[in-house]
């Protein structure tokens, strides 16, 4: 299909027209392009254009049974069963190239898909999700157990650690293909298969990555891949029989009932990566220039649709007027529109998520005042749901926007006094994924990393994410952490070997 409404002087990659043109897609079950059983089919829209991109199969029931027998071969008899860690390594660093090779391609379907700037997916997402697969393959030969002293003479105990079976993966929009390597990286080094769901708004590069991932060399029912919406097919997948392990990427509330779906099916192992409502905290003694960059950055990348945005800004009072007035002038000059011109900052996801987060701005618009932004964006980007940079202050810890996940470039601004008041308003939230400090007194900083709950935490910095580094939340932020060594926990079953030495 044409893709009409790209800015003029823009000329798509021709594998990128080619994709588009080859649709409506289809699921990848068992190494088979098939259609979803029941025949049905939805749109994946373009959120700067509203333009309709491609049509792909919407899984149900029937082909997450499909699927989940697939993977089940695949595991127990198939030549993946057989493979040693250095031909998963291989596999997964091929894949890691096949990537590195079609990433203007990739990154220009990301950018439709989800409407991030071009630059960004170019230099952000495709690249990572490359990396993280080759960080996996270089763990893959080096899943091991231990050996274990115990308290009875003549036994030999050791540990193994073997893979869990077949991993459902389900992934939202902000971060598609980065997303699906995070689930997919570690799952396959430790030996599982995965049954892979994009989410709707964003399926594109999951299918270009099954394409690539037979080009690769994975057998058949290793990856499968199911486009289709959270109800039915991501839901068939929490509550399957045949599924051992779910790793869930979203927000609390599907989170919540996917750990039910668990409870109430075979006890499938559960990973959550939820929300978050991360402070970010500047203390007057700051590098203010540094401080007021890095708070511009952590709630306005990726226009705040980040489960690690820093959408709660506290400003030590000294310094409130001026960090405020800096943060003010830096979103000003933040560029909105179309991924494929100029600028930094993309739309909203979908209509739905933009009246969601207008709806907060409504919700407590008498307890807060708007100083820019807060209107979405009309003229020549009416037919996208952008929305500009928007800050807000307050004085009240009990908003429903202080406490609620608003998934967009939405920043609440509140000045604080005291070290026990920041720790407790720090603290003050059902979420506990990340957090910012900003000061040039080094053990400051480091008292009040330990103090906050959160899984991560940044010092003089925002965002940072590599897959090294363990990641994941506290409280209702998730369970689990991915990446590092600590992902391949999840993805494994410890099994103890008591051997009697006679
Ligand atoms: P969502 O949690 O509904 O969607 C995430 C994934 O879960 C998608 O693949 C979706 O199809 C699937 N899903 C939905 N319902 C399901 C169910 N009952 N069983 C199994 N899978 C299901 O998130 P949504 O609606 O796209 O966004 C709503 C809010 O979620 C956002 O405003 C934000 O607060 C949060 N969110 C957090 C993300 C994060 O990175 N932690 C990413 C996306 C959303
Ligand atoms: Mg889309």
């Amino acid at each position: 299909m044409a893709v009409t409404k790209l800015p003029e002087e823009v000329t798509l990659q021709p594998e990128t027209t080619a994709f588009l043109s080859s649709g409506p897609k289809k699921l990848l079950i068992g190494g088979e392009w098939v259609s979803a059983a029941s025949g049905e089919t939805f749109e994946t829209v373009n959120p700067a254009t509203g333009e309709v991109l491609m049509e792909a199969a919407a899984a149900g029931e029937a082909d997450v049974d499909a699927a989940a027998h697939a993977a089940r071969e695949a595991f127990i008899s198939g030549p993946w069963s057989q493979m040693n860690g250095y031909q998963r390594a291989d596999l997964l660093w091929r894949l890691a190239e096949l990537i590195d090779q079609h990433a203007d391609e990739l990154a220009e379907l990301e950018t439709l898909d989800n409407g991030k700037p071009l630059k960004i997916s170019r230099r952000v997402d495709i690249p990572q999700a490359a990396k993280h697969l080759k960080y996996y393959a270089g763990w893959a030969n080096k899943i091991e157990g231990s050996t274990i002293p115990v308290s009875f003479p003549n036994n030999l105990v050791y540990t193994v650690r073997e893979p869990v079976g077949v991993v459902g993966a389900i992934i939202p929009w902000n971060f598609p293909l980065l997303m699906a390597t995070w689930k997919l990286a570690p799952a396959l080094a430790a030996g599982n298969t995965v049954i892979l769901k994009p989410a709707e708004q964003t399926p594109l590069t999951a299918l270009r990555l099954g394409e690539l991932i037979a080009e690769a060399g994975f057998p058949p029912g290793v990856i499968n891949i199911l486009t289709g919406f959270g109800v039915p097919a991501g839901s068939a997948i929490t509550a399957h029989m045949g599924i051992d392990k779910v790793a869930f990427t979203g927000s609390t509330a599907v989170g919540r009932r996917i750990m039910e779906a668990a409870a109430t099916s075979n006890l499938k192992r559960v990973s959550l990566e939820l929300g978050g409502k991360s402070p970010n905290i500047i203390f007057a003694d700051a590098d203010m220039a540094g401080a007021v960059r890095g708070a511009n950055w952590a709630i306005f990348s990726n226009a705040g649709q980040e489960c690690v945005a820093g959408s709660r800004l506290f400003i030590e009072r000294p310094v409130f007027d001026e960090v405020l007035d800096g943060l003010v002038a830096q979103s000003e000059r933040v560029r909105v529109g179309n991924g494929f011109t100029n600028a930094n900052m993309g739309p909203i996801i979908s209509e739905k998520q933009l009246s969601n987060i207008l709806g907060y701005l409504e919700t407590d618009s008498d307890n807060i005042e708007i100083v820019t932004g807060g209107e979405r964006l009309t003229g020549e980007l009416a037919e996208g749901y952008f929305l500009p940079p928007t800050i807000v202050t307050h004085d009240n810890d009990s908003l429903t926007i202080v406490n609620e996940e608003v998934f967009g470039p939405v920043v609440t601004v509140t000045a604080f006094d005291e070290w026990e008041e920041i720790v407790e308003r720090a603290n003050l939230t059902n979420y506990g994924l990340a957090a910012g400090i900003w000061t040039r007194d080094i053990g400051k900083a480091h008292r009040l990393a330990h103090a906050i709950k959160a899984g991560t935490v940044w010092i003089n910095q925002y965002g940072m994410i590599d897959a090294p580094a363990p990641f994941g939340g506290f409280k209702q932020s998730g369970h689990g952490r991915e990446m590092g060594k600590d992902a391949l926990d999840l993805y494994t079953e410890t099994k103890t070997v008591w051997v009697s030495l006679g």
